[in-house]
């Protein structure tokens, strides 16, 4: 059976170096690029059947903060496929980024030069704004959206005959302290990437409790720091250019500078090598990169518990009931003026 993999976020930067692996590992498969932009996922497409002729990969049109477009591009997916072996909700944004100069500056001379670099603690911040949806734009984008994917796709993903893996883009910028069950959307603080991504784990966690026993299972991955359009967001591409000897000679002490995309994919790809009933719910598999450049993964155990994380999944629950309501409310609206 060919397998069918669905990759939010493929059109560049990590998504993209990982349909890239995959389709070298397994020229079978049936992949599906889901993009908000799709002349900048043509261009993906025909980029991939440059070294792949013969691959099957679709496009699917998905804007991952915006709610109506989840549903209809989960409705569109049911129509063209039967199963779903693989989602990775790996689309993200981390809007106007703005880095603490001072703090950089400081971290820069002091002992915690590595940790800074590697998961941004304390040193960026940004500013969300709220979505046609009522939704603060980074939470309905890295965690909101892609869990309403996970639920219109539950048919496709939870079939009694195999098991399916749902794979999240983390980061290890996922940190407690930026999240609060209290301001889920994070709408009081300023650091909205963090709060999604703990969010994130929190809900993988959750996901395995909820769905496991009907085949679903899912697991959290960091890339590492990958230059990316992400990245050239935080810092101009010209200034990494500039401190990538530091970076090199950094990488020396710490593996967590995979750099390249097709490293920071590290743990995607491996991932999709793994019976998903093998992997542990409460690690983050980690992309790394060794001083002379040999990748591998590793798994870390999260800071997450069970109570903290079924608590959010039922606030999410709460808001999806809220969202559907308000998008049957604009329907009959809509219907009403017409
Ligand atoms: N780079 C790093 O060091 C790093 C570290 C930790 C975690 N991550 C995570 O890795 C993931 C991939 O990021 P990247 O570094 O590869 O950056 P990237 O090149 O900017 O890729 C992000 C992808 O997400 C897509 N995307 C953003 N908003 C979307 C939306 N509303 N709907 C659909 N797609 C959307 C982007 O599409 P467009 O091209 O249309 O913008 C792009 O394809 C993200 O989740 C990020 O948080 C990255």
């Amino acid at each position: 059976m060919k397998k069918v993999v669905l990759v939010t976020g493929a059109n560049s930067g990590i998504g993209l170096a990982l349909c890239e692996r995959l389709l070298s590992q397994d020229a079978q498969l049936q992949l599906c690029l889901a993009c908000r932009n799709m002349q900048r996922a043509e261009a993906a497409r025909q980029a991939l059947l440059v070294s792949h002729p013969q691959a099957q990969v679709t496009l699917l049109h998905l804007d991952v903060g915006n709610m109506r477009s989840v549903l209809s591009a989960a409705e569109e997916f049911k129509q063209k496929y039967n199963r779903l072996d693989y989602l990775y909700l790996n689309a993200g944004i981390m809007p106007n980024p703005r880095v603490d100069h001072k703090a950089f500056y400081k971290g820069l001379f002091s002992s915690n030069v590595v940790r800074m670099f590697a998961t941004g603690e304390g040193l960026l911040t940004q500013e969300d704004k709220v979505t046609p949806n009522g939704l603060q734009e980074v939470f309905a984008t890295n965690l909101f959206g892609h869990f309403l994917l996970v639920r219109e796709l539950e048919p496709l993903l939870c079939q009694m005959d195999h098991n399916s893996l749902v794979i999240w883009t983390s980061s290890s910028n996922a940190q407690r302290s930026a999240f609060s069950l209290d301001d889920i959307q994070h709408q009081k603080g300023r650091e909205p990437y963090s709060s999604s991504k703990y969010a994130s784990d929190l809900l993988s966690l959750a996901l395995n409790r909820h769905y496991n026993n009907r085949g679903l299972y899912a697991s959290v991955i960091c890339p590492g720091l990958v230059m990316t359009n992400l990245t050239y967001g935080i810092l101009p591409s010209f200034f990494w250019t500039l401190i990538m000897p530091i970076m090199w000679l950094i990488r020396i002490f710490t593996n967590t500078f995979t750099l390249s995309p097709y490293n920071g994919a590290e743990a995607l790809f491996w991932l999709f090598m793994q019976k998903p009933e093998s992997l542990d719910s409460m690690a983050k598999y980690h992309s790394l990169t060794s001083g002379l450049g040999n990748n591998y993964t590793q798994p870390h155990k999260m800071d997450i518990d069970e109570n903290v994380s079924e608590a959010l999944y039922v606030k999410l629950l709460e808001l999806e009931d809220t969202v559907r309501k308000k998008l049957r409310d604009e329907d009959v609206d809509i219907k009403a003026k017409n």
